[in-house]
């Protein structure tokens, strides 16, 4: 299929270009530099995103930057909400538009695993801005997929694998949040499940895609340095007010994906898989 990807400079859009390549798309793979999904004009002229040249357009480009959002809100909004709704006023009519959104649209106060339906309520600004996204690509477009996904890592971008590891390298002592609980999702897996998504024109919709296992950041710290070094050494959990954050984060935001799994798509692995997968690529580079 011919596949425009946006943001495939960063740690989910580099995955993606790699796996979509491998699967013998016809990959065009856009940095900022290539498009600013916040220029309006460029968004609506350029050919790229036209039927004629893309059966496809997945967005992975946004702004993540989930507690620097505090500060800058208007830069978060200016990507994640304009930046979609430039994206989805060029993609009414096709090509397809595929979205990535979050966990945190959600307030963490459910309790148990929350469905594409229930009601969201972010607590922060980035969560506010992904939620805007989500909903100008939903009403925009007549057949929008939006995956919200959770806790990504991956070999190509700053995350908490790559933070829990270089802190450990250096000695320091290693205190971690133990109450808030997510799932951990590989950027691998997650492309992995975009390609199928595509490859079996998905209806469309929102879909919750993320590892299957939830976890408290201590815990999965825990399993970051098992799966990195024969000594770990011991992580100290503490709770969030001990650690405060410019961003309110969800306690819990664990994603049901049976929705996803109905399809037929379910790629995800175990996470020590996954963290051994990483690993490996972290060593070779
Ligand atoms: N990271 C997480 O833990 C997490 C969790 C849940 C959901 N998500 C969602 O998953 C998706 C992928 O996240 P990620 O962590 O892979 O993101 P990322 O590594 O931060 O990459 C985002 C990319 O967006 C591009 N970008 C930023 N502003 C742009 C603009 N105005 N125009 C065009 N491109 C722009 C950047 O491109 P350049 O590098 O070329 O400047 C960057 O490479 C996002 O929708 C994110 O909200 C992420």
């Amino acid at each position: 299929m011919r596949v425009l990807v946006l943001g495939a400079n960063g740690m989910l859009g580099s995955d993606l270009v790699r796996i979509l390549s491998e699967r013998n798309h016809k990959v065009t793979a856009f940095a900022s530099k290539d498009l600013d999904i916040t220029d309006e004009r460029a968004v609506r002229e350029h050919p790229a995103l036209s039927k004629k040249n893309q059966e496809w357009v997945i967005n992975c480009a946004a702004y993540t930057e989930v507690d620097r959002a505090e500060e800058e809100p208007e830069i978060a909004r200016d990507v994640n909400e304009e930046g979609v709704f430039n994206l989805a006023a060029r993609l009414e009519r096709g090509p397809r538009f595929f979205h990535f959104s979050t966990d945190f649209v959600f307030d963490g106060t459910k309790g148990s695993p929350y469905i594409e339906s229930d009601p969201i309520c972010p607590l922060g600004e980035y969560g506010m801005s992904k939620a805007e996204g989500e909903r100008y690509a939903e009403a925009m477009t007549e057949d929008a997929i939006i995956f919200r996904t959770s806790w990504l890592y991956g070999p190509n971008g700053k995350c908490f694998p790559r933070t829990i590891i270089q802190a450990h390298d250096a000695g320091k002592t290693l205190r971690v949040v133990n109450d808030q609980v997510g799932c951990p999702t590989y950027t691998v897996d997650l492309a992995v499940a975009c390609a199928e998504a595509i490859e079996q024109h998905l209806s469309s919709g929102i879909y919750h895609a993320c590892g299957q296992e939830a976890m408290s950041w201590q815990s999965f710290a825990g399993q970051i340095l098992e799966a990195w070094t024969d000594h770990p050494v011991e992580i100290e959990g503490i709770s969030t007010s001990k650690y405060p954050t410019p961003a309110r984060r969800p306690a819990y935001s664990v994603l049901d994906t049976s929705k996803l799994a109905a399809t037929g798509i379910a790629p995800w692995r175990p996470t020590t898989e996954c963290l051994a997968d990483f690993c490996s690529r972290l060593k070779s580079t």
